[in-house]
Protein backbone atom coordinates (compact mmCIF):
# COMPACT_ATOMS: atom_id res chain seq x y z
CA UNK A 1 0.00 0.00 0.00
CA UNK A 2 1.49 3.33 -1.21
CA UNK A 3 2.04 6.19 1.77
CA UNK A 4 -1.12 8.75 1.31
CA UNK A 5 -0.24 12.05 2.36
CA UNK A 6 -2.00 13.97 5.13
CA UNK A 7 -4.48 16.46 3.71
CA UNK A 8 -7.07 18.42 5.68
CA UNK A 9 -6.38 15.48 8.47
CA UNK A 10 -9.26 15.75 10.74
CA UNK A 11 -6.73 15.27 13.49
CA UNK A 12 -4.72 18.68 12.70
CA UNK A 13 -7.73 20.72 13.34
CA UNK A 14 -6.72 23.68 15.49
CA UNK A 15 -9.77 25.54 15.75
CA UNK A 16 -13.54 25.52 15.25
CA UNK A 17 -14.42 27.12 12.02
CA UNK A 18 -15.25 24.58 9.52
CA UNK A 19 -17.14 26.23 6.91
CA UNK A 20 -14.21 28.92 6.70
CA UNK A 21 -11.47 26.94 5.76
CA UNK A 22 -11.91 25.56 2.12
CA UNK A 23 -9.33 23.58 1.98
CA UNK A 24 -10.40 21.02 4.81
CA UNK A 25 -12.77 17.84 3.22
CA UNK A 26 -15.94 18.92 4.99
CA UNK A 27 -16.31 16.32 7.36
CA UNK A 28 -18.54 18.59 10.25
CA UNK A 29 -21.92 18.60 10.06
CA UNK A 30 -21.78 22.21 10.81
CA UNK A 31 -21.48 22.89 6.78
CA UNK A 32 -24.66 22.26 6.52
CA UNK A 33 -25.98 24.21 9.75
CA UNK A 34 -28.54 26.19 7.59
CA UNK A 35 -30.41 22.87 7.20
CA UNK A 36 -29.43 21.63 10.95
CA UNK A 37 -31.35 24.30 12.61
CA UNK A 38 -34.54 24.98 10.78
CA UNK A 39 -35.38 20.74 11.11
CA UNK A 40 -34.79 21.61 14.75
CA UNK A 41 -36.28 24.39 15.26
CA UNK A 42 -39.37 23.04 13.56
CA UNK A 43 -39.55 19.64 15.67
CA UNK A 44 -39.01 22.23 18.95
CA UNK A 45 -37.36 19.79 21.37
CA UNK A 46 -36.28 20.31 24.35
CA UNK A 47 -32.78 18.65 24.26
CA UNK A 48 -30.85 17.34 21.67
CA UNK A 49 -28.16 14.98 21.92
CA UNK A 50 -25.26 14.57 19.33
CA UNK A 51 -23.31 11.40 18.94
CA UNK A 52 -20.11 11.66 17.87
CA UNK A 53 -19.06 15.23 18.61
CA UNK A 54 -15.41 14.90 17.52
CA UNK A 55 -13.69 18.75 18.17
CA UNK A 56 -16.99 20.12 18.65
CA UNK A 57 -17.95 21.45 15.33
CA UNK A 58 -21.49 21.31 15.77
CA UNK A 59 -21.57 21.09 19.09
CA UNK A 60 -21.18 24.90 19.42
CA UNK A 61 -22.94 26.08 16.51
CA UNK A 62 -25.70 23.79 19.03
CA UNK A 63 -24.81 25.30 22.01
CA UNK A 64 -24.85 29.00 20.06
CA UNK A 65 -28.74 28.40 19.01
CA UNK A 66 -29.89 26.40 22.01
CA UNK A 67 -29.37 30.38 23.79
CA UNK A 68 -32.08 31.62 22.18
CA UNK A 69 -34.28 28.62 23.15
CA UNK A 70 -32.98 27.14 26.42
CA UNK A 71 -32.69 23.66 24.54
CA UNK A 72 -30.49 21.33 26.55
CA UNK A 73 -27.22 19.45 24.11
CA UNK A 74 -25.60 16.81 25.08
CA UNK A 75 -22.68 15.02 23.43
CA UNK A 76 -21.69 11.77 23.26
CA UNK A 77 -18.18 10.51 22.85
CA UNK A 78 -15.86 8.39 23.98
CA UNK A 79 -12.54 10.08 22.33
CA UNK A 80 -13.69 14.02 22.74
CA UNK A 81 -10.86 15.57 20.92
CA UNK A 82 -9.32 18.71 23.37
CA UNK A 83 -11.10 21.28 21.89
CA UNK A 84 -14.62 19.64 22.75
CA UNK A 85 -12.98 18.86 25.89
CA UNK A 86 -12.14 22.91 26.62
CA UNK A 87 -15.69 23.47 25.21
CA UNK A 88 -17.29 21.10 28.02
CA UNK A 89 -15.03 23.31 30.45
CA UNK A 90 -16.00 27.18 29.47
CA UNK A 91 -20.05 26.21 28.49
CA UNK A 92 -22.25 24.73 30.96
CA UNK A 93 -25.37 24.37 28.95
CA UNK A 94 -23.22 21.54 27.54
CA UNK A 95 -23.40 17.70 29.10
CA UNK A 96 -20.90 15.72 28.08
CA UNK A 97 -20.73 11.90 27.87
CA UNK A 98 -17.66 10.49 27.36
CA UNK A 99 -18.51 6.95 26.17
CA UNK A 100 -19.41 5.04 22.90
CA UNK A 101 -22.79 5.55 22.28
CA UNK A 102 -24.17 1.74 22.67
CA UNK A 103 -23.57 2.17 26.15
CA UNK A 104 -24.83 5.90 26.87
CA UNK A 105 -28.12 5.94 25.16
CA UNK A 106 -29.07 3.23 26.58
CA UNK A 107 -28.29 5.01 30.29
CA UNK A 108 -29.68 8.48 29.62
CA UNK A 109 -33.04 9.90 29.10
CA UNK A 110 -33.66 10.05 25.18
CA UNK A 111 -33.70 13.32 24.30
CA UNK A 112 -36.57 14.24 21.79
CA UNK A 113 -33.82 15.34 18.92
CA UNK A 114 -31.11 13.42 17.71
CA UNK A 115 -28.06 13.92 15.74
CA UNK A 116 -26.44 10.51 15.10
CA UNK A 117 -22.03 10.87 13.67
CA UNK A 118 -20.63 8.40 15.55
CA UNK A 119 -19.07 5.60 14.04
CA UNK A 120 -19.81 4.90 10.79
CA UNK A 121 -20.58 1.59 10.17
CA UNK A 122 -23.83 -0.49 10.28
CA UNK A 123 -22.90 -2.22 13.45
CA UNK A 124 -23.05 0.67 15.42
CA UNK A 125 -25.32 2.77 13.83
CA UNK A 126 -28.24 -0.28 13.48
CA UNK A 127 -27.51 -0.56 17.05
CA UNK A 128 -28.00 3.40 17.82
CA UNK A 129 -31.56 3.05 16.10
CA UNK A 130 -32.27 0.35 17.84
CA UNK A 131 -31.38 1.11 20.99
CA UNK A 132 -33.47 4.97 21.26
CA UNK A 133 -36.38 2.92 19.43
CA UNK A 134 -36.91 0.30 22.14
CA UNK A 135 -36.63 3.22 24.36
CA UNK A 136 -39.05 5.45 23.49
CA UNK A 137 -41.61 2.27 22.40
CA UNK A 138 -41.02 1.01 26.34
CA UNK A 139 -42.14 4.19 27.34
CA UNK A 140 -44.63 4.73 25.40
CA UNK A 141 -43.39 7.99 23.18
CA UNK A 142 -42.89 8.90 19.43
CA UNK A 143 -39.21 8.42 17.84
CA UNK A 144 -37.58 11.91 18.12
CA UNK A 145 -35.81 13.18 15.25
CA UNK A 146 -32.92 11.66 14.21
CA UNK A 147 -30.32 13.98 11.98
CA UNK A 148 -27.74 11.16 10.43
CA UNK A 149 -24.74 12.62 9.15
CA UNK A 150 -22.61 10.21 6.50
CA UNK A 151 -25.50 8.78 4.69
CA UNK A 152 -23.50 9.23 1.15
CA UNK A 153 -20.37 8.21 -0.49
CA UNK A 154 -18.18 6.52 1.30
CA UNK A 155 -20.14 5.30 4.30
CA UNK A 156 -23.14 4.83 2.80
CA UNK A 157 -22.64 1.00 1.70
CA UNK A 158 -18.96 0.45 3.41
CA UNK A 159 -18.34 0.29 7.24
CA UNK A 160 -15.33 2.09 8.37
CA UNK A 161 -14.56 2.37 12.32
CA UNK A 162 -12.94 4.60 14.87
CA UNK A 163 -11.78 0.98 16.55
CA UNK A 164 -12.08 -1.66 14.85
CA UNK A 165 -11.71 -3.77 18.49
CA UNK A 166 -15.13 -1.55 19.72
CA UNK A 167 -17.01 -4.26 18.16
CA UNK A 168 -17.76 -7.87 17.84
CA UNK A 169 -15.36 -9.44 15.26
CA UNK A 170 -18.52 -11.47 13.96
CA UNK A 171 -20.59 -7.79 13.17
CA UNK A 172 -17.25 -6.94 11.34
CA UNK A 173 -16.74 -6.50 7.29
CA UNK A 174 -13.44 -7.75 6.23
CA UNK A 175 -11.11 -4.24 7.13
CA UNK A 176 -7.63 -2.33 5.79
CA UNK A 177 -6.00 -0.51 8.28
CA UNK A 178 -5.36 2.92 6.65
CA UNK A 179 -6.93 1.71 3.02
CA UNK A 180 -8.16 4.07 0.47
CA UNK A 181 -11.32 5.24 -1.68
CA UNK A 182 -12.52 6.41 -4.71
CA UNK A 183 -16.01 6.76 -6.00
CA UNK A 184 -17.45 4.04 -8.39
CA UNK A 185 -14.70 1.74 -6.90
CA UNK A 186 -16.05 -0.73 -4.57
CA UNK A 187 -12.53 -2.40 -3.60
CA UNK A 188 -9.66 -0.06 -1.45
CA UNK A 189 -7.19 1.20 -3.59
CA UNK A 190 -3.78 2.87 -3.13
CA UNK A 191 -5.10 6.24 -3.56
CA UNK A 192 -7.80 8.12 -3.08
CA UNK A 193 -9.61 9.35 0.54
CA UNK A 194 -8.20 7.64 3.37
CA UNK A 195 -9.96 6.50 6.08
CA UNK A 196 -8.16 4.22 8.85
CA UNK A 197 -10.34 1.44 8.87
CA UNK A 198 -12.40 1.03 5.63
CA UNK A 199 -14.41 -2.24 4.75
CA UNK A 200 -12.24 -4.18 1.88
CA UNK A 201 -15.37 -3.98 -0.24
CA UNK A 202 -18.58 -1.72 -0.63
CA UNK A 203 -21.80 -2.80 -0.68
CA UNK A 204 -24.05 -5.91 0.01
CA UNK A 205 -25.98 -6.60 3.44
CA UNK A 206 -25.23 -4.86 6.67
CA UNK A 207 -22.63 -2.90 5.35
CA UNK A 208 -22.79 0.68 5.69
CA UNK A 209 -25.00 3.89 7.29
CA UNK A 210 -27.16 4.31 4.70
CA UNK A 211 -27.99 0.37 4.89
CA UNK A 212 -28.57 0.41 8.58
CA UNK A 213 -30.83 3.19 8.30
CA UNK A 214 -32.98 1.91 5.68
CA UNK A 215 -33.17 -1.29 7.63
CA UNK A 216 -34.17 0.43 10.44
CA UNK A 217 -37.00 2.74 8.35
CA UNK A 218 -37.93 -0.60 6.74
CA UNK A 219 -38.83 -2.37 10.03
CA UNK A 220 -40.13 0.36 12.11
CA UNK A 221 -43.71 1.51 11.28
CA UNK A 222 -44.67 5.27 10.81
CA UNK A 223 -41.06 6.78 9.84
CA UNK A 224 -40.29 9.02 7.41
CA UNK A 225 -36.65 9.60 6.23
CA UNK A 226 -35.67 12.09 3.59
CA UNK A 227 -31.97 11.86 2.29
CA UNK A 228 -30.02 15.58 1.37
CA UNK A 229 -26.68 14.81 -0.22
CA UNK A 230 -24.88 17.47 0.96
CA UNK A 231 -21.50 17.12 2.44
CA UNK A 232 -21.35 13.47 2.47
CA UNK A 233 -24.84 13.45 3.28
CA UNK A 234 -27.73 14.25 5.38
CA UNK A 235 -30.18 11.98 6.50
CA UNK A 236 -33.43 12.89 8.56
CA UNK A 237 -35.95 10.43 10.29
CA UNK A 238 -38.76 11.44 12.03
CA UNK A 239 -42.29 10.47 13.12
CA UNK A 240 -44.95 10.46 10.50
CA UNK A 241 -47.34 11.40 13.90
CA UNK A 242 -45.11 13.64 15.23
CA UNK A 243 -46.86 17.26 15.31
CA UNK A 244 -43.84 18.68 13.18
CA UNK A 245 -44.52 15.66 10.75
CA UNK A 246 -45.77 17.83 7.45
CA UNK A 247 -43.71 20.69 8.03
CA UNK A 248 -40.23 18.69 8.09
CA UNK A 249 -41.98 16.89 4.80
CA UNK A 250 -42.69 20.17 3.41
CA UNK A 251 -39.48 21.33 4.31
CA UNK A 252 -37.45 18.86 2.92
CA UNK A 253 -38.96 17.52 -0.15
CA UNK A 254 -37.63 20.08 -2.16
CA UNK A 255 -33.82 18.74 -0.86
CA UNK A 256 -34.58 15.48 -0.62
CA UNK A 257 -32.66 12.80 -3.06
CA UNK A 258 -32.54 16.20 -5.36
CA UNK A 259 -30.73 15.12 -8.14
CA UNK A 260 -28.73 18.63 -8.62
CA UNK A 261 -27.76 18.37 -5.16
CA UNK A 262 -26.64 14.44 -5.89
CA UNK A 263 -24.79 15.68 -9.01
CA UNK A 264 -22.90 18.15 -7.41
CA UNK A 265 -21.83 16.11 -4.05
CA UNK A 266 -20.58 13.40 -6.57
CA UNK A 267 -18.88 16.06 -8.35
CA UNK A 268 -17.33 17.20 -5.51
CA UNK A 269 -16.50 13.92 -3.96
CA UNK A 270 -15.01 12.95 -7.20
CA UNK A 271 -12.50 16.15 -7.29
CA UNK A 272 -11.84 15.97 -3.74
CA UNK A 273 -10.46 12.20 -4.15
CA UNK A 274 -8.69 12.86 -7.33
CA UNK A 275 -6.49 15.24 -5.44
CA UNK A 276 -5.25 12.75 -2.67
CA UNK A 277 -4.48 10.47 -6.21
CA UNK A 278 -2.21 14.00 -7.26
CA UNK A 279 -0.60 14.45 -4.12
CA UNK A 280 0.41 10.42 -4.09
CA UNK A 281 1.50 11.11 -8.00
CA UNK A 282 3.53 14.08 -7.11
CA UNK A 283 5.19 12.19 -3.70
CA UNK A 284 5.91 9.09 -6.14
CA UNK A 285 7.63 11.72 -8.83
CA UNK A 286 9.55 13.63 -6.17
CA UNK A 287 10.62 10.31 -4.32
CA UNK A 288 12.06 9.61 -8.26
CA UNK A 289 14.08 12.89 -8.89
CA UNK A 290 16.19 12.91 -5.50
CA UNK A 291 16.72 8.99 -6.24
CA UNK A 292 17.73 10.51 -10.08
CA UNK A 293 19.78 13.41 -8.23
CA UNK A 294 22.27 11.02 -5.76
CA UNK A 295 22.82 8.89 -8.51
CA UNK A 296 24.04 11.92 -10.31
CA UNK A 297 25.42 13.57 -7.85
CA UNK A 298 27.79 10.54 -7.32
CA UNK A 299 27.90 10.04 -11.26
CA UNK A 300 29.45 13.59 -11.33
CA UNK A 301 31.80 12.67 -8.66
CA UNK A 302 33.56 9.80 -10.26
CA UNK A 303 37.23 9.92 -11.71
CA UNK A 304 36.16 8.22 -14.79
CA UNK A 305 33.24 10.77 -15.26
CA UNK A 306 35.38 13.48 -14.86
CA UNK A 307 37.60 12.18 -17.52
CA UNK A 308 34.78 12.17 -19.49
CA UNK A 309 33.78 15.38 -19.30
CA UNK A 310 36.73 17.19 -19.96
CA UNK A 311 37.10 15.23 -23.45
CA UNK A 312 33.59 16.31 -24.12
CA UNK A 313 33.82 20.19 -23.26
CA UNK A 314 37.88 19.83 -24.36
CA UNK A 315 37.92 23.35 -21.90
CA UNK A 316 34.29 24.68 -23.00
CA UNK A 317 32.89 25.27 -19.62
CA UNK A 318 29.31 25.74 -21.09
CA UNK A 319 29.36 22.15 -22.62
CA UNK A 320 30.77 20.38 -19.37
CA UNK A 321 28.60 17.53 -18.54
CA UNK A 322 29.31 18.14 -14.63
CA UNK A 323 28.19 21.85 -15.00
CA UNK A 324 25.03 20.87 -16.56
CA UNK A 325 24.01 18.18 -14.39
CA UNK A 326 24.57 20.85 -11.05
CA UNK A 327 22.86 23.62 -13.45
CA UNK A 328 19.57 20.64 -13.49
CA UNK A 329 19.60 19.81 -9.60
CA UNK A 330 20.15 23.38 -8.91
CA UNK A 331 17.43 24.42 -11.15
CA UNK A 332 19.54 27.07 -12.49
C1 LIG B 1 -17.28 12.47 12.32
S1 LIG B 1 -16.83 12.76 13.97
C2 LIG B 1 -18.14 13.76 14.56
C3 LIG B 1 -18.21 15.12 13.95
C4 LIG B 1 -19.21 16.06 14.57
N1 LIG B 1 -20.51 15.48 14.72
C5 LIG B 1 -19.32 17.30 13.71
O1 LIG B 1 -20.26 17.37 12.92
O2 LIG B 1 -18.45 18.17 13.83
C6 LIG B 1 -17.14 11.23 14.71
C7 LIG B 1 -16.87 11.15 16.20
O3 LIG B 1 -17.49 9.95 16.65
C8 LIG B 1 -16.78 9.48 17.73
N2 LIG B 1 -17.11 8.06 17.95
C9 LIG B 1 -16.47 6.96 17.53
N3 LIG B 1 -17.09 5.85 17.97
C10 LIG B 1 -18.17 6.27 18.66
C11 LIG B 1 -19.19 5.62 19.37
N4 LIG B 1 -19.26 4.28 19.45
N5 LIG B 1 -20.12 6.36 20.01
C12 LIG B 1 -20.07 7.72 19.95
N6 LIG B 1 -19.12 8.40 19.29
C13 LIG B 1 -18.19 7.69 18.66
C14 LIG B 1 -15.33 9.71 17.37
O4 LIG B 1 -14.54 9.77 18.56
C15 LIG B 1 -15.42 11.05 16.63
O5 LIG B 1 -15.10 12.07 17.51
Amino acid sequence: MRQVPAFSDPDSRTSISPETDPARWGHSLANAIEIVLPILDAAEPKQVAEVGAYAGDLTSRLIEWSQKNGVGITAIDPMPAPLLEELDEKEERLNLIRKPSHEALAEMEIPDAMVIDGDHNYYTVAGECRIVGERVKAEDRPLPLMIFHDVGWPHARRDTHYDPDAIPAEHRQELVEGGALFPGEPSVIDAGLPYRWPALMEGGPKNGVLTAIEDFVESTDNVKFALISVFFGVGIVWDSRAPYAEKLEAMTAPFDRNPVLERMEANRIYHLSMHYVKLVEVEEQRARADRLQAFLEELSKSRAFATADRVVSRGDSERSWRRQIRSLIDGE
